[in-house]
């Protein structure tokens, strides 16, 4: 016979994270996305390179994902997701990665806007709230972040690329639930 109690926490595995983590986590892939292909693909930046086209959506793309990171990172902390039922293994491991993955978030945006602000450039809010300037113009540390910032926005991307495949693998080799928590 299923309780009552066994309901409620079936419903609470299946869905592990509430509609808000869910919203932000599928807010910061799709500009995750657009960020990675704009990156790679605006022309190469040097001295005197004005902030315009796919430079000025990078900045754009940047700021909003910046606002999600944090909004992400605050309601997570705030708003405990219900545990998966994984191996202590995999419950290790997955949370590695996690932990890596929100470091990523924060270090990667912010090693650009450092280099962004050294070069004098401005970073809004969608295009009206100004973020502060976190390096001095023409600082050389503020311009080593930038080479950084180019590094490890493809260790991120090798993260983001293993965590999908957990992902997967959870769905079609492992048959269990864990993919579902994410989903709407
Ligand atoms: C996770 C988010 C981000 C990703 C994945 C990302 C990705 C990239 C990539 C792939 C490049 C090209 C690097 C190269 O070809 O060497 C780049 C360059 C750049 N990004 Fe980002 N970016 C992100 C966030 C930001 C943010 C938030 C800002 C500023 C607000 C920013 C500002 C810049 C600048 C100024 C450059 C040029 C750096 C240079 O060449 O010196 N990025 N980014
Ligand atoms: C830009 C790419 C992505 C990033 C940066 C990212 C980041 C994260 C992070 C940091 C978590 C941990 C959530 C927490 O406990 O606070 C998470 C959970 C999760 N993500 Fe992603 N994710 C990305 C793409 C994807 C994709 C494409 C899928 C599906 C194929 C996916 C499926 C999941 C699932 C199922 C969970 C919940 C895992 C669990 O039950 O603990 N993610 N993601």
């Amino acid at each position: 016979m299923i309780m009552r109690s066994d309901q409620a926490n079936f419903s609470r595995y299946t869905s592990g994270y509430d509609g808000t983590a869910k919203f932000l986590h599928w807010l910061v892939v799709l500009l995750l996305a657009a960020q990675f292909v704009i990156g790679w693909t605006m022309p190469g930046i040097h001295k005197g390179t004005r902030p315009d086209g796919l430079i000025a959506w990078h900045l754009g793309v940047g700021a909003a994902l910046i606002a999600a990171v944090v909004v992400r990172i605050v309601w997570r902390l705030t708003h405990r997701p219900a545990p998966a039922s994984l191996s202590p293994f995999l419950s290790v491991v997955s949370h590695v990665t996690h932990g890596l993955l929100y470091l990523a978030l924060l270090a990667v945006p912010l090693l650009g806007w450092a280099n962004a602000s050294s070069r004098g450039w401005s970073v809004k809010l969608l295009g009206v709230l100004p973020y502060p300037s976190i390096s001095g113009v023409g600082s050389p540390v503020g311009h080593a972040m930038g080479d950084i910032h180019g590094y490890l926005a493809w260790v991120l991307f090798a993260l983001i690329a293993l965590h999908i495949a957990a992902a997967l693998f959870h769905r079609f080799v492992l048959k269990d639930q864990t993919l579902q928590r994410m989903l709407p």
